[in-house]
Order: C-alpha cells, then sequence, then structure tokens
C-alpha cells in the first residue's frame, strides 16, 4: 500500500515521518512479511487526528509493536505499517510505580524497574517485544503474567477516535488474552509492583533466562510459541510426541529444539508458515481430538 503526496503532505503537518516501500521482514522477529509504507508517528497526541486523515483517505492500516507475535502476509501488503513515537527509555518511576510508554522494550522495562528495586516480573525478562504487545495479549511466563501489576492503561480507542485512560480493574487479563477491543492502541501503562532489592530480582532473572535457554531456540528467527497450550496440555508436548521436531514446508520449521516454536530455517515465506500450522494442526486433531489455536497473530492481506 502506497501513501499518495496529498496525504503525505497532510500527515507530515501532523508531524508523521513516512519510509515508503518498507520490507516487513526487517520488523518482525520471523522475519516474514511483504512490503508497504511505514508511518512514525511524531506523538500520542496527534494520534486522533492522524487515524482520522488515514480514514478520510480510505488507507487501512495496522499498528505495529516490536513484531515478535506477528505473521505477516507475503508481497505488496494491503494497507500501511504505524509505529508509535518511543522516548528513550519511556520509562519512570513514582515510589512502587511504574509507568511506561507502549513502545518500550518489554525486556528493557523489567531491567529498568529491577535496578529501582521493584520486582515481579522476573519470568518476563526474556520475552522478546514491546511493552503494548505484551499487554495486549497480556505475556507471561514463569509463573507471572503483566495484567497482573496493570493498574491504568491509557489507549486510543478508535470506536469513539479518542485517547481514554481504563483502570486496571476494568480490563480482563486471561490466559495470552485481553479484553480490549481488536483496534485498541495501547500507549502507556501504569503498573504496580513489589518491592524487592535487585540482587533478589536479578538472581531471579538468572533463573529464568537458564530455563528459557535450555528449552526454547533463542538464536533462530520465531515469533515465540506458535500455538497457545490448551487447557491442561501443552501444545509443544504434544508436537514433539508426534515426532514432528524439524518437519517442514519449505523453509518454515518445526524448531527442533521446543515443538511449538516454528523457525524460519532459511527464507520462509507466510504461505510456507500457514501451510506448516495447518498441518501440525490436522495432524494434533487426528491423533489427540484437539483444536489447537493460534498464538500468533496473521496478518493477512
Ligand atoms: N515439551 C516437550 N517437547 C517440546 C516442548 C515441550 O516434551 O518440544 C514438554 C516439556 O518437557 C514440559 C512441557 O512440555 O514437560 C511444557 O513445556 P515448557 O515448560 O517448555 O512450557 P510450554 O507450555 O511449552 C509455556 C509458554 C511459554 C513460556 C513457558 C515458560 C505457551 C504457549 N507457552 O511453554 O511461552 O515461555 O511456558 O513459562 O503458553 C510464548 O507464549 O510464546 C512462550 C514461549
Amino acid at each position: 500500500m502506497r501513501i499518495d503526496d496529498r496525504t503525505a503532505a497532510r500527515l507530515k503537518e501532523l508531524g508523521v515521518e513516512l519510509r515508503q516501500g518498507v520490507t516487513l521482514t526487517e520488523h518482525t522477529s520471523l522475519e516474514i512479511g511483504g512490503t508497504t509504507d511505514q508511518l512514525l508517528l511524531g506523538s500520542f497526541e496527534t494520534i486522533p487526528e492522524v487515524m482520522r486523515v488515514l480514514s478520510e483517505e480510505q488507507i487501512p492500516h495496522r499498528f505495529l509493536g516490536g513484531g515478535t507475535n506477528v505473521l505477516v502476509a507475503d508481497g505488496e501488503l494491503a494497507w500501511v505499517v504505524l509505529h508509535l513515537p518511543s522516548s528513550q527509555p519511556g520509562m519512570r518511576i513514582e515510589g512502587n510505580t511504574a509507568i511506561v510508554d507502549a513502545a518500550a522494550d518489554l525486556g528493557g522495562m523489567v531491567t529498568f524497574c529491577a535496578r529501582r528495586d521493584l520486582g515481579g516480573m522476573e519470568g518476563l525478562i526474556g520475552v522478546p517485544g514491546s511493552v503494548g504487545g505484551a499487554l495486549r495479549m497480556n505475556a507471561g511466563a514463569y509463573g507471572t503474567q503483566i495484567g497482573y501489576y496493570v493498574r491504568e492503561v491509557e489507549l486510543y480507542r478508535a470506536s469513539p477516535g479518542l485517547i481514554e485512560t481504563l483502570r486496571g480493574d476494568d480490563i480482563r487479563f486471561d490466559y495470552r488474552h485481553t479484553s480490549f477491543a481488536p483496534d485498541d492502541v495501547m500507549l502507556r501503562v501504569k503498573l504496580e509492583l513489589p518491592s524487592k532489592p535487585y540482587k533478589e530480582i536479578l538472581a531471579g532473572i538468572r533463573v529464568c533466562n537458564e530455563k528459557r535457554r535450555s528449552s526454547q531456540p533463542l538464536n533462530q528467527k520465531s515469533a515465540g510459541c506458535i500455538f497457545k497450550n490448551p487447557p491442561g496440555e501443552s501444545a509443544g508436548r504434544m508436537i514433539d510426541e508426534l515426532g514432528l521436531k524439524g518437519h517442514r514446508v519449505g523453509d518454515a520449521m518445526v524448531s527442533d529444539r521446543h515443538a511449538n516454536f516454528f523457525v524460519n530455517a532459511g527464507t520462509a515465506t507466510c504461505s510456507d508458515m500457514l501451510r506448516l500450522i495447518d498441518d501440525v494442526c490436522l495432524r494434533v486433531r487426528s491423533a489427540y481430538g484437539i483444536e489447537l489455536e493460534n498464538e500468533v497473530i496473521v496478518w493477512k492481506n
């Protein structure tokens, strides 16, 4: 999708930087994705106006965060991608409260808080991606999840076209699922964290890192776990039991380290990855009678 000159000029007035013909392989951890124009927003405050311009000009769009849990279509994409402004570090502490921009790096936030003796999120340290992405899907690992600590979320709500603030109690955080609307855009979060000495937090972080290193293919191109775990089951264990580690469609491959990680073992396309997902789902359904649900978000054209 390409932005025409007239729209580009309107967006420029709102402080939006346009990058033309960007390949999303460079912006996703799977290194899969087609080409489109990219818009970098200058500030949160302009979001309602930017969205109004895009709607008036009938330009489909999607917000891209860290790109670590998304499988993007191949070829010329039918929508542009938007990126939130990211100030460095975009985080501050007031007592036991951390106020963090959605564009901040999740691991960076855990470390920033740890250095100020605020803990609880040790398990999240190795989860790649942005704070906004983690909020949207309630990212979790090793017994913790971001939702436990959320006290307030500032977000752009597409239906009224306004920036609003939600109280943590008014948001549902379930396993890899939240009550946010699909077109809500996370902007900033307030987390309340327990006090803990830095050294203790660091020890917890080391334990989680070690567990992760020993079981997950951290040095390969992936989107983390591709499927959610069905209630009381492990998708990785089932796929492994079916002997599917190393199984591939083109360069899309079931990791030989952890079977719920599908990796791009070279130059995999979205269509390779989708065929691999379908194939594995079919085999799990036939063997176990269980329907796997994607954890990865698929952005089709
Ligand atoms: N297992 C196998 N073979 C495999 C993978 C796992 O037999 O190839 C077995 C393990 O031996 C273990 C069980 O399955 O007995 C569970 O495995 P693991 O401890 O690795 O946890 P998981 O359920 O596969 C979940 C999350 C991970 C998170 C870890 C640690 C999901 C879908 N996955 O994995 O999150 O890091 O627990 O808390 O909830 C993610 O969401 O992207 C993700 C990586």
